[in-house]
């Protein structure tokens, strides 16, 4: 697309970066933005600059005078028009689509990026009305994902279902290839001119799920596919419905995604399940894991039914409609036809290769973001232990991880605690109950005496056989390492 080099350019000397915007509108204006609130940021912005212009353009849906536009996006604005970005009346020139900076940090670095998307519905309590072929700018799934992904250098990712390509433009970091595909031909475009935009080399190809890299494997799989459990009868959004029912999307994507990942590659997707007949989700979910991978399944939240359907009936802009209570009425049918009792969102990391470790958690607490690290961190230690026997564990020195925080609860003045809870303060922040020979050995993990040499000390001091004390703790230490709270290693290594 020849505009793309002018545009960055001008987009460059307006100064359109994140950080410029959220100093020219202020925090205020700032924040009612996030809430689709557009006025505070009008008042801020009527210099008829390049910047403000741009703000009011894109980021406002205001039109904007053609010698402002012209200001701001010299020689551009006819071409744009063209483009289907921008449209013209007598005097007027109003945005089509949405062109905003996005700011980044990956590896310490900071980056400012531009996404064009289609515009974002509902300003200022406007009809959201979105079409069937409408392409999602960075919502807060696109930020989930982005932080989920793993930045590990790779040689090869596939941003799977791309939208207007903001994974790939993560994955364009620290991966040598990127390949990213959708079945919105919009979202191919988008992708493309944002690629371009921002001088990216992004493979962008047509076609369903894993149809357009058939016999291809990748070190890396980021997807946010479209993942809304509904009956699949009705109109199709096709950022957020696959066209199949229930989350059948999900089970294709978690059973047949290791079949183009490489040898230790990682799918990683942002998921809504079904909880359905009574079956634990863990069960479900578990079922669709393969042998052949470990996975680190995180069950975030869970909303029933009815709160479901009224989320995503808001989100299309059906709520107060005529049609609402119909709409609602059919596919809260369906749901309890099908035996759903309640959606499941959250987290699926899949490795293939490895000895088939299955781990799935709920774990609805805050962590530390981007929890990418943490996941790859477990991956790491499920490695390092599945390596690790029974007799080499117990030669080997610990370490207790360095953000890991001992609570004690109890009664005012009780000489002994009820629980004592060990909290890591970093990563996932999990959380365990532990009994005093557990925490006392956590306490002891300094990277000095091995777990053969602790055991023996610790069975000294409670009187506590140290045959009996490994029998009993060396799968605790297992599970200490696997869960983060310990590391391998020696003082000072
Ligand atoms: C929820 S959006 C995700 C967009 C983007 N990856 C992000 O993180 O914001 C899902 C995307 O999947 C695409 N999609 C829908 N059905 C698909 C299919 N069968 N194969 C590949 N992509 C599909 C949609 O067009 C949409 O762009």
């Amino acid at each position: 697309m020849d505009f793309t080099g002018p545009l960055r350019d001008a987009l460059l000397a307006a100064d359109f970066t994140y950080d410029r915007v959220a100093k020219a509108i202020g925090q205020e204006a700032h924040r009612a933005l996030g809430r689709n609130e557009t006025l505070p940021a009008l008042r801020r912005t009527t210099s008829g600059g390049p910047l403000d212009s741009l703000v009011r353009l894109f980021l406002l849906q205001t039109p904007v005078s053609r010698e402002a536009a012209d200001r701001a996006l010299p020689g551009l604005v006819d071409q744009l028009c063209n483009a289907g970005l921008l449209e013209q009346s007598v005097s007027e020139v109003a945005a089509r689509m949405d062109c905003r900076p996005y700011a980044t940090s990956e590896a310490g670095e900071d980056r400012d990026l531009w996404v064009v998307s289609d515009l974002t519905p509902g300003l200022d309590g406007a009809p959201v009305a979105v079409g069937r072929d409408h392409v999602l700018g960075i919502s807060s799934a696109s930020t989930s994902l982005a932080q989920l992904t793993m930045r590990e250098p790779v040689g090869s990712a596939l941003d799977l279902g791309t939208g207007c390509g903001v994974q790939a433009l993560h994955l364009a970091t620290h991966a040598d290839r990127v390949v990213a595909t959708d079945v919105n031909t919009r979202a191919l475009w988008m992708t493309r001119l944002n690629a371009e935009l921002n001088g990216v080399d992004v493979d962008v190809r047509d076609g369903s799920f894993f149809e357009p890299v058939a016999g291809e494997r990748f070190d890396l799989i980021s997807t946010n596919p479209p993942f809304v459990i509904s009956p699949a009868t009705g109109e199709r959004l096709v950022y957020r419905d696959s066209g199949l029912p229930g989350d059948r999307v999900v089970e294709h994507i978690v059973r047949t995604g290791p079949d183009h990942l490489t040898d230790g590659g990682w799918l990683q997707v942002l998921a809504n399940w079904a909880i359905a007949d009574g079956t634990p989700w863990d069960e479900r979910i578990g079922s669709w894991l393969r042998e052949d991978c470990d996975a680190l399944v995180v069950q975030r939240e869970t909303l029933d039914p009815a709160a479901y359907v009224e989320l995503w009936l808001k989100d299309s802009g059906h709520h107060g409609g005529p049609d609402y209570a119909q709409r609602y009425d059919t596919w809260l049918s369906w749901l309890e036809e099908t035996g759903v009792e309640g959606i499941g969102f959250g987290w699926i990391n899949v490795r293939l290769g490895g000895g088939g470790r299955h781990e799935l958690i709920e774990w609805p607490y805050d962590v530390e973001q981007p929890i990418g690290p943490a996941i790859h961190a477990w991956g790491t230690a499920v490695t390092d232990l599945r390596a690790l026997t029974d007799d080499a564990l117990v030669a080997s020195t610990l370490r207790a991880r360095e953000d890991v925080q001992q609570e004690t609860v109890g009664r005012p003045g009780a000489e002994d605690p009820e629980a004592i809870v060990l909290r890591q303060q970093r990563g996932f922040r999990r959380a365990r109950t532990a009994d005093t020979i557990e925490a006392a050995f956590v306490g002891a993990c300094d990277g000095d005496l091995s777990v053969g040499q602790l055991f023996g000390a610790l069975g000294q001091l409670t009187d506590t056989d140290a045959d009996q004390l490994r029998t009993t703790y060396l799968p605790v230490v297992r599970e200490l390492l696997g869960e983060g709270f310990l590391e391998v290693g020696a003082a000072g290594s």
